[in-house]
Parts: structure tokens; C-alpha cells; sequence
């Protein structure tokens, strides 16, 4: 179905808008004056230190929380996200950080928790194909989809949840801190799936605060300081300018140590007795 509201940048459709969007709990200002723009086929990180706004933008999108001003524009038409289904239902896919998996059911159930294909008379069967067919298209290392949940390693279960997002053909997809909790094998494996799921065409926003990660997948980063826009990077961004956006400061720990590696990896001296100065 063509969509006539389409609105394109360099090209490519503008997925999502976010204007002046601002939340207030009582009198915490949790988000104030939020722009953001995601397109199809780009992947933004959603970068920032604790309690900069992040989860509450993410369940803003997801229609969990309502903003307490501001305008969301989804596939060019403005829209508002009353509740999780009403985001669900216009394409707006979220995978919280708990993942909300059942440990004891298989991968096939858990793709269709809630969403099974016949509720009256449940056709396991183009369940299982279906599961098989979303796992194959994301290339997921998943042996078997009648093993449960429970048996799974933490990207595999990262994985199912992705897969189970997908299975209403989302536009968007928000990611709450995909690796958290994972290795370095996993984390390449969900970082891979990531990518996967971009080529697909849709418009992925992941929260992390894992640079490396960051770095790896993201097309654009977007950085949130007390709950303000501070700072849109390129993925070859330098850790300094990142951690400076984020917390705020030009100088901190981080980009002290950067900056005397730097300083001294030029020099060759005596750098027992004499410290190069450090360079602002
Ligand atoms: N349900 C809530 N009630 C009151 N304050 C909240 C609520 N959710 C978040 N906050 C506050 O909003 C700010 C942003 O929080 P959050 O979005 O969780 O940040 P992040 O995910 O970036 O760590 C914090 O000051 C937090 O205490
Ligand atoms: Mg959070």
C-alpha cells in the first residue's frame, strides 16, 4: 500500500518526527523539548547517562507514557499513542529490556504469544512455519523452535524477542538496551541481527550506552542530557566528543586519559620523571 503522507529526506522515508516533545512526572521534567527523526532503513541510537530520558522517550513511543507536550509524526501523519496496542497497531514494535519472554514455552509460542495465528483452533503448524520463516529471514542461530525458551543463551533470547516484534510487520522498532546483559559472541550476533532487521527497510532506535556497540550499528547517534537533546554524532564520532555530549563536560575522566595517551604516545622521553602537560 502506497502512502500518500510520505515524507522523504536525501531520499528516504521520514518513519518517525518527534517535535517539542516534553514529560513531566508531578515536577520532574523528565523529557523537555525532544526532537528526533528516524528513517526508514537507518538505525538511531538513543545514547545518555542514567535518568537522561531514554526509557521514558522509548515508552512514549511505545504508548506506555503519554507526553505532556509536543507532536509525534508517524509515516507523515501526526498520531497519537494512547496505549500499547494503538502504537502496535500503527507499526511501532517495542522490545523492553526485560524481553517479557515465557521461560517454559517454546520459541514458536513465545513468536506468537498472545497473538496466535486461529485463537479458537490453533494451527501449530503455520505458527511453526511462520516462526522458521521470520528466524530464517534475521539468519537467528536457533536449532530448534520447539526448545523453550529456558534452554536458550541470552542472544538467543534477544533473538526470539526481535523475531516476535517483527511478526506484525512493524515500521519502527525500539530496542531498550539489546545487549546489555549479553558477551561478546552474543552481543556480535544481536548487533548482526540489528543490521538485518535495517535491510529489511525499517527504522530501528536502540538504546545503549555500550559505545563499541553504538559505534558498530548506529547510522546516527542521539544524545539526551537531563532529559534535553544534546548532540547528533556520526558513528565515527570520537569517544571524547560522545562522553563530552553525554555528560556535559569537555573535560572529564575520559577524555583526560585520551588525551595523555595521546600526549604521550607522541613523545619520546622520560616519562617516569617528566609527564607531558596535559593538552585541553
Ligand atoms: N514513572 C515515573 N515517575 C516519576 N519519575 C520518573 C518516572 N519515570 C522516569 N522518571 C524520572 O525521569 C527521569 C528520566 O528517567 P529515565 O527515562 O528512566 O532515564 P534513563 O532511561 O535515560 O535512565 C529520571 O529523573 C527519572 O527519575
Ligand atoms: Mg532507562
Amino acid at each position: 500500500m502506497t502512502n500518500l503522507n510520505e515524507v522523504r529526506d536525501n531520499g528516504r522515508e521520514r518513519v518517525l518526527s518527534l517535535r517539542g516533545i516534553s514529560k513531566n512526572f508531578g515536577a520532574v521534567s523528565a523529557l523537555t523539548n525532544i526532537d528526533l527523526d528516524v528513517h526508514a532503513g537507518e538505525v538511531v541510537a538513543l545514547v545518555g547517562d542514567n535518568g537522561a530520558g531514554k526509557s521514558t522517550l522509548v515508552k512514549i513511543l511505545a504508548g506506555v507514557h503519554q507526553p505532556s507536550s509536543g507532536s509525534i509524526t508517524f509515516r507523515g501523519k501526526p498520531v497519537t499513542l494512547d496505549d500499547p496496542s494503538t502504537a502496535l497497531g500503527l507499526g511501532i514494535a517495542t522490545v523492553f529490556q526485560d524481553l517479557a519472554l515465557c521461560e517454559n514455552l517454546d520459541v514458536v509460542a513465545n513468536i506468537f504469544l498472545g497473538r496466535e495465528l486461529n485463537p479458537l483452533r490453533l494451527d501449530e503448524v503455520s505458527m511453526e512455519v511462520k516462526a522458521w520463516t521470520l528466524l530464517n529471514e534475521l539468519s537467528a542461530r536457533i536449532l530448534s523452535v520447539r526448545e523453550p525458551v529456558a534452554s536458550l543463551s541470552g542472544g538467543q533470547r534477544q533473538t526470539v524477542a526481535i523475531a516476535r516484534s517483527l511478526l506484525l510487520e512493524p515500521k519502527l522498532i525500539l530496542l531498550d538496551e539489546p545487549t546489555a546483559a549479553l558477551g561478546v559472541a552474543q552481543t556480535a550476533e544481536v548487533l548482526d541481527l540489528i543490521e538485518r532487521v535495517r535491510d529489511r527497510g525499517l527504522g530501528v532506535i536502540m538504546v545503549s550506552h555500550n559505545m563499541e556497540d553504538v559505534r558498530a550499528v548506529a547510522d546516527r547517534i542521539v544524545v539526551l542530557r537531563l532529559g534535553r537533546n544534546n548532540g547528533v554524532f556520526a558513528p565515527d564520532a570520537s569517544n571524547q566528543e560522545l562522553v563530552s555530549a553525554i555528560t556535559g563536560a569537555a573535560d572529564n575522566s575520559v577524555s583526560r586519559r585520551a588525551s595523555r595517551r595521546q600526549t604521550q604516545g607522541g613523545q619520546v622521553q622520560d616519562q617516569q620523571t617528566h609527564r607531558p602537560e596535559v593538552r585541553r
